[in-house]
């Protein structure tokens, strides 16, 4: 079986299973083309518990790459190399995608192209598209949340980051709070649409901090005590606290945002991340880029959580510079320099 195609274009496949998402794609070296791309998301499994459970995230990959590898079969007489993320993340997830493409490795005698899962964010901005270096970014997600200035896909430097919690688990923690399903960033995003975000004066973290960081586990402890304080029952309570949240996390994004543009003066600027398909978060930002003539870039809303297509669209640039590795010489990091 073959896909219908007149010339032997070249594929890249790419798998992403650093946490809870198990997801494949295909992508064509020369155009940048997206050929394919599925997710199987694990929410609603890890709901029950209010948070990933790792054993049972790995067991679940387990089940769905498989299935999603059924499906690009027909892509395999095409395929001149397999990309994997394989730092940072969960170690018994990431051993899920890497194990899958050693195997594939080896049968298919292809080269591997081991990639950050980090610099895969990077690459939700080009799917599909030309890669645009130099810029400044937001990384805004689960794990981590941090500016990064990047001027090449191995030139890559940490401006800033958290000094605890990150953005989006913010988001996780108080929705668990208030008794909303996990991941949390959607529900209190949908929650504080009928709050008021003024209601509860929550301090803006790092105040008067001369260097440029972000905090969350202090405005996450103020949010408990307010959570404490309501009745349970009590819905209107409950958005006000929600908008209260994301209106102090995300102006404390733009106070230190803003003393990065004052200082920087990028003339680009990206948001990427699970966290960046947050609305509030999207026209906040663009504010801050008026304000400094900078001009914004979003991934699509599509390719803002954990997916394989950002590490399929990375990969193309590391096979570009003849970035591969020998299966067997690919090794997994819980953490990577980023961290
Ligand atoms: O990038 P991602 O899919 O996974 C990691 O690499 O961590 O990001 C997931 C994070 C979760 O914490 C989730 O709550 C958050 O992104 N998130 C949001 C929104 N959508 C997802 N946070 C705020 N607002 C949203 N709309
Ligand atoms: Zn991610």
């Amino acid at each position: 079986m073959g896909i219908a195609t007149t010339m032997d274009y070249g594929m890249i496949l790419s798998i992403e299973s650093s946490c809870d998402d198990s997801s494949i794609a295909v992508t064509e070296i020369a155009t940048r083309k997206l050929l394919f791309h599925k997710k199987i998301s694990q929410d609603a499994q890890h709901a029950v518990y209010g948070g990933v459970v790792p054993e049972l995230a790995a067991r679940l990959h387990t089940e769905a790459l498989p299935k999603i590898l059924e499906e690009v079969k027909p892509y395999f007489p095409h395929l001149r190399a397999i990309a994997v993320t394989n730092e940072p993340g969960l170690t018994v997830s990431l051993l899920e995608g890497v194990m899958m493409a050693k195997a594939l490795c080896l049968a298919l005698q292809c080269p591997m192209i081991p990639v950050n899962h980090l610099v895969g964010h990077v690459y939700s901005l080009f799917i599909d598209n030309p890669t645009h270096f130099p810029m400044s970014l937001l990384l805004v997600s689960g794990g981590h949340t941090m500016i990064l200035e990047v001027e090449s896909i191995d030139k890559i430097t940490l401006v800033a980051r958290t000094m605890d919690d990150s953005f989006g688990e913010s988001f996780d923690k108080c929705a668990k709070m208030l008794g909303l399903p996990y991941p949390g960033g959607p529900h209190i995003e949908n929650l504080a649409k009928t709050g008021n975000p003024l209601a509860h004066r929550f301090t803006i973290p790092l105040q008067g901090h001369k260097e440029i960081a972000f905090s969350f586990s202090g405005l996450k402890n103020a949010v408990r005590l307010a959570t404490e304080a309501i009745d349970p029952d009590n819905i209107q309570a409950k958005a006000d606290i929600a908008a209260s949240f994301q209106h102090t996390a995300t102006l404390h994004l733009i106070k230190q945002l803003d003393k990065y543009m004052s200082q920087a003066k990028p003339t680009t600027f990206a948001v990427v991340g699970g966290a960046s398909a947050n609305s509030y978060l999207r026209k906040e930002l663009q504010n801050l880029c008026d304000r400094y003539k900078a001009t914004l870039y979003l991934a699509p809303l599509a390719f803002c959580s954990d997916n394989a297509a950002m590490i399929g669209r990375a990969a193309i640039d590391l096979f570009e510079r003849g970035d591969t590795l020998r299966y067997n010489d690919v090794e997994i990091r819980s953490r990577s320099n980023f961290n």
